[in-house]
């Protein structure tokens, strides 16, 4: 609340002025030190805590990037948003509405009493069983025609080809038994019409795509942007698209800490447990983050105060 509001809602500061904040963001946020790197993957446990970049990307396709912004992590639980929005995109969003749901279960993303108490649904595509039936239901009659639309569906989003780090995807498959459990419980359920074991490994392996801040910056544009990608030009999804994938990150992006992030901060975002966030200025512009320490609802704390700061100061809050 001490940041000065440079723009008003409506206006963003002239391109040089967005740097000076940006620099501004970043320094704050430098000086934060808590939370803790996850390590429930094993391998995500040995990343160095101190890295930090923040990107800013318009819907002009001009981009700001500060720090380690070209320093490349595995996407985590923001692939969820991308691969909702292309689910969406090719199913209607009706039919996912029905199988999927928009509500926040007010509990961590892995949580499987969650499921219980809600007889089976999921709740939401951003916690992981949401986001486990929503790959399940991706176009494809086999588990890797699913991955072919995810792989080069993201790619779409971030302009530029992903590729998957082999060493995070096994060191989460060796791990990952409570997605397996969360994925067999929706089967149980009826929930997932595909061998339940295939889709996590899917959906493992698009956890473990690797971006930097700037490409999420540049997909989050595209979101900003009604489905355009700012630096290719190339439609990825329709603007309706848009708007239902940006109206389930304001409810569900940030977990149970969704609400005070729309209080404190008044846009869509994603966070992911390799410590990257994305955020969405609707018509403005995508801010990427990674900062690998997290809070324990399992999102980045330098990521989140930089994204403050520049929400604030930018005047991007949509409220
Ligand atoms: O399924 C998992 O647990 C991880 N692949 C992704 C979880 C995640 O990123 C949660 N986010 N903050």
């Amino acid at each position: 609340h001490d940041v000065l509001q440079v723009a008003e809602t409506g206006n963003l500061p002239a391109g040089g002025r967005i740097d000076e904040l940006l620099a501004a963001a970043h320094a704050r946020a430098l000086g934060h030190h808590e939370g803790a790197v996850a390590d429930y993957i094993p391998i995500l446990a040995g990343v160095d805590p101190e890295l930090f970049g923040v990107s800013v990307v318009g819907v002009d396709g001009v981009a700001h990037d500060i720090g380690d912004s070209g320093v490349r992590f595995s996407i985590q639980s923001i692939s969820k948003a991308f691969v909702y929005a292309l689910l969406c995109e090719a199913l209607g969003h009706e039919e996912v509405f029905d199988i999927v749901g928009v509500n926040n279960t007010g509990s961590a993303f892995n949580s499987i009493v969650a499921i219980e108490l809600n007889e089976g649904h999921p709740g939401n595509p951003m916690v992981n069983a949401g986001a486990i039936a929503t790959t399940a239901l991706m176009p494809g009659d086999t588990a890797e025609e699913k991955w072919a639309g995810i792989a080069s569906g993201l790619s779409r989003f971030a302009g530029r080809r992903l590729e998957v780090d082999e060493e995070v995807y096994r060191s989460e498959s060796e791990t990952n038994h409570r997605n397996r459990a969360i994925a067999q419980l929706l089967g149980s359920y009826g929930r997932i019409r595909f061998d339940p074991s295939a889709v996590v490994d899917v959906y493992t392996r698009q956890c473990a795509l690797l971006v930097d801040a700037h490409d999420l910056a540049v997909m989050a544009a595209t979101l900003a942007d009604g489905g355009v990608n700012p630096e290719t030009r190339e439609r990825v999804v329709s603007a309706e698209v848009c708007r239902d994938t940006l109206a389930v990150l304001a409810s569900s992006g940030l977990y149970e800490r969704s609400g005070e992030w729309l209080f404190e901060i008044g846009l869509p975002g994603k966070s992911g447990v390799a410590g990257g966030l994305v955020t969405v200025a609707p018509g403005k512009v995508g801010i990427g983050a990674f900062a690998p320490r997290l809070d324990e609802a399992g999102n980045s704390v330098r990521g989140q105060i930089a994204t403050a700061y520049l929400s604030r100061a930018l005047g991007l809050n949509i409220f």
